[in-house]
């Protein structure tokens, strides 16, 4: 694995591997792993707003011993119509790795192409893979796994983070049934990439919800497209996630938000606060699954 540009490109043992590494280095943080980036610089890019992804990459790296330097794409040429290819030939020069959220999926494509330097797509619009591992990691810890288990995405099924469950059903063999209406289900260009997987598409809610294992929902105005808010909040009212739906999943189920989380609109405020506890879990996990991938791009750079 050279770059994490989306969970499509990954195999099944190179995901079970990052796994299994971020189960460890969670386990020993700070001892075993610490200082394998020491003298490294790792640029950061972003285009969008963050949180969890931004502290976790910084506390990340400085764990790893790595320098990090922050750029917004206004702080950069890149905001003015500088092309990433030259944006990416001048930081492969520099620095020893990138980590960058934007838009388009061709731009973290052709960084890695480009630049020549370990690159990770810290969201686009195409997919969160990042996002995607540490929910893996929350599986595993609360869950023993992914093997057997179905897993019910609700809301915008054709946003980043659904594609980004459905290679992750793919490429692993767990179940999973995408929610959403009709406006918002992953179009026949992502079904037919896709291919055969074990992933459903629906409108039934309670279908989707019946016997899983894992109830994961997303914003319904993911950024970039808040000009759509008012239309998105009136179609995706009937996909929120709630304490009925949890009636419906497998006992001992889980109840997952990538964050920010939208109280009352894509989960309910009650459900939200009274499964804090395994949401917030899911967002520590975001650290661990990423020191992961850090380490294993700099052992095949
Ligand atoms: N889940 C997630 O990526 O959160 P941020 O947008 O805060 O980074
Ligand atoms: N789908 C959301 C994810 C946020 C972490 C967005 O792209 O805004």
């Amino acid at each position: 694995m050279k770059h994490l540009l989306g969970i499509e490109p990954l195999n099944k043992s190179e995901i079970e591997l990052l796994i299994e590494n971020a189960v460890r280095l969670k386990a020993d943080r700070k001892c075993e792993f610490s200082g394998p980036l020491e003298g490294e610089t790792w640029a950061m890019i972003f285009a969008k707003s963050s949180t969890r992804t931004r502290v976790s990459f910084e506390v990340g790296l400085n764990e790893l011993g790595a320098q990090k330097m922050f750029l917004t794409a206004a702080d950069v040429q890149l905001g003015r119509g500088e092309p990433i290819k030259d944006t990416a030939r001048v930081l492969g020069r520099m620095v020893h790795g990138a980590i960058i959220r934007t838009f388009d999926q061709q731009d973290v494509v052709d960084f890695a192409e480009f630049g020549g330097i370990p690159t990770i797509n810290a969201l686009t619009d195409e997919e969160h893979p990042c996002q995607i591992l540490a929910d893996l990691l929350t599986m595993t810890e609360l869950i023993g796994g992914w093997e057997g288990k179905k897993v019910a995405f609700i809301g915008d099924g054709d946003c980043n983070m659904g594609r980004s469950w459905a290679w992750a059903a793919k490429r692993l063999g767990f179940s999973l049934s995408i929610a959403a209406p009709p406006e918002f289900q992953p179009d026949d260009e992502f079904m037919g990439r896709l291919g055969e997987a074990p992933v459903e598409v629906t409108e039934s809610v309670s279908d989707a919800a019946s016997d899983a294992d894992v109830l994961y929902t997303d914003t319904w105005v993911s950024m970039g497209k808040e000009a759509e808010a008012e239309e998105r909040l009136r179609i995706l009212a009937p996909f929120q996630i709630n304490e009925s739906l949890v009636e419906l999943a497998n006992p001992g189920a889980i109840v997952q938000h990538c964050l920010p989380a939208y109280r009352d609109k894509e989960i309910s405020e009650s459900l939200l606060e009274s499964r804090q506890a395994e949401i917030f879990q899911q967002a520590e996990n975001r650290l661990h699954a990423q020191k992961a991938v850090l380490v294993a791009l700099s052992q095949n750079r």
